[in-house]
């Protein structure tokens, strides 16, 4: 009369384990689900009753209460359908309770009896591993994103009628694509990233070290100057030389990626994100939240790649303010009822901006005073002191020519954060523009020649704390690119004249 089935939710972009308890009682007939399901799940039984009847199986003219435990946790979709549908058979002796022993059941249900595929199954799936359960049954158009979880028997369901044969041993488990993950990439990817290349630019020799050295230590990177001088270009060349993803990042990437609804077609995410919103992008779609079932925002789909903010004045101010708490904590809390959540958020900003709104700047500028005044104000101060790497970019001459290349550049990259990551392997970060500022000072010493011209730079740019911690790790990035050891004066006059006091 009672039977329990594991089965998870998601919880913001993460999986959280639920039971699925269904007590099937004598009593007047009835269907009541308790433990906090969303609008959709308390929708279910409508689902539930017609994929049963479609699938030839019968609904219980009973008193049926579905308990969805834990209480406190809201659960939100339709995914424990499934797993409401083999509660209820285990509960009326049509399916033996113990085919279901250290499984769990992850689906949504069609009217006929077909299993839907359920988003974020590679986090729902990665929660019920952690929890010990070593079983899965996933919709058929998830198993392949399921088998990314080590170590997890994956079977793939198609319809509730065949499952339910297939638990009984009466028929053979649908066979599915053992690992499209290890396949050849869809040819659906019509983004054409991979035919950039920083050889096309021309010119722009500080904007181009620029890049590389924020590549290089993680920094965050704005690049100001007029229209039509390369900044785009160039900005959307960064992915071309970033390292990839180790695989603890890639499968936390696909996780997130997932579980927020985008297509990942089962297969592992392996490049680095780049995120590029609009500026008519609003908050929630930035930073995540929104009305309703709170959403991870671009911030979260550019954790652990790029967040590419380009016409970065003409984004709205208090979009722009929204990104400062992320930017600090590498998260996004958002406050709601029952439970606050938080979204990862660790990405690196890099942005691009015309110095005001006709885009000329000095002399040829012809903005009068407010309007300047007003576009810089959106450019809050506190938001431009987080760029580490801040440089002006000037159109190229007619005599400039195509600069190195991508694989190039690449290497120099993927060198220096090698070095990076050994210096850092005993602390909980990886890169120069994560070290603390309060251990700057220790962590990335001077070379004894430098002391001199460290606080020269400090008193010639009235630097404070901050300031001066930040041009410090764009000091050891330009070392580590260097293959140095030490951080020379020529490192720290490099570090600030990145860092120009723009715009
Ligand atoms: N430095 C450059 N090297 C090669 N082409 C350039 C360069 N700067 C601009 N261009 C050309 O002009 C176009 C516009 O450049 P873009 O990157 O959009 O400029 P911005 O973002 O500074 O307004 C590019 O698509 C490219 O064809
Ligand atoms: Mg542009
Ligand atoms: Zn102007």
């Amino acid at each position: 009369m009672l039977a329990a089935v594991h089965s998870a939710t998601l919880v913001g972009v993460d999986g959280q384990p639920v039971t699925v308890e269904v007590h099937v009682s004598a009593g007047l007939p009835g269907y009541h689900v308790v433990g906090l399901p969303d609008a959709a799940g308390r929708e279910s039984r409508e689902r539930v009753r017609a994929a049963l009847l479609s699938s030839g199986l019968s609904w219980p003219q009973r008193k049926i209460t579905v308990n969805l435990a834990p209480g406190g946790v809201r659960k939100s979709g339709s995914g424990l359908e499934l797993a409401v549908a083999l509660g209820v058979l285990a509960a009326t002796d049509e399916l033996p309770a113990a085919v279901l022993d250290g499984a769990a059941v992850l689906g949504e249900l069609g009217l006929d009896g077909t299993v839907r595929p359920v988003p974020g199954t590679l986090a729902l799936v990665d929660a019920l591993a952690r929890l010990g359960i070593d079983r899965v049954v996933v919709p058929i158009a998830n198993a392949s994103e399921a088998a990314l979880v080590r170590d997890v028997d994956v079977r793939a369901a198609r319809s509730l009628g065949e499952l339910r044969s297939c638990l009984k041993e009466e028929k053979e488990w649908p066979t599915w694509c053992a690992n499209a993950a290890v396949g050849p990439p869809p040819p659906t990817d019509t983004s054409g990233d991979e035919l950039l290349d920083l050889q096309d630019v021309r010119g722009l020799a500080v904007a181009r070290n620029a890049l590389e050295v924020a590549a290089a230590g993680n920094h965050h990177l704005v690049l100001v100057g007029p229209p039509g001088t390369g900044k785009t270009m160039l900005a959307q060349r960064m992915s071309t030389i970033l390292p990839p993803l180790g695989h603890g990042e890639a499968l936390e990437v696909t996780r997130i990626h997932s579980a927020a609804g985008e297509a990942i077609d089962g297969r592992l995410v392996e490049a680095r994100p780049f995120r590029a919103p609009h500026h008519t992008a609003s908050t929630p779609a930035l930073v995540g939240g929104g009305s309703g079932r709170p959403r991870p925002g671009e911030v979260t789909l550019a954790h652990r790649g790029v967040l590419f903010l380009d016409e970065l004045g003409e984004f709205a101010p208090s979009a722009l303010d929204a990104l400062r708490q992320p930017l600090e904590e590498r998260v996004v809390r958002i406050a709601r009822q029952p439970v606050s959540l938080t979204f990862p958020a660790a990405f690196q900003l890099v942005a691009c901006t015309n110095p005001c709104p006709c885009g000329l700047g000095e002399p040829a500028c012809r903005c009068s005073e407010s309007q300047r005044g007003r576009y810089l104000r959106r450019l809050s101060a506190p938001l431009l002191d987080r760029f580490d790497v801040r440089v002006t970019v000037t159109a190229p001459e007619p005599r400039d020519v195509a600069g190195e290349s991508s694989a190039d550049v690449r290497v120099r990259v993927a060198t220096a954060v090698a070095r990076q990551r050994l210096r850092y392997a005993d602390w909980p970060w990886s890169s120069n523009a994560q070290v603390p500022a309060g251990a700057v000072n220790r962590l990335i010493p001077l070379h004894p020649d430098a002391e001199g011209t460290w606080r020269e730079l400090i008193d010639d740019r009235l630097l404070t704390g901050r300031g001066a911690a930040r041009i410090r790790r764009v000091a050891r990035t330009v070392a580590d690119l260097e293959g140095a050891g030490e951080v020379t004066a020529a490192h720290l006059e490099n570090a600030a004249m990145l860092r120009s006091d723009v715009p």
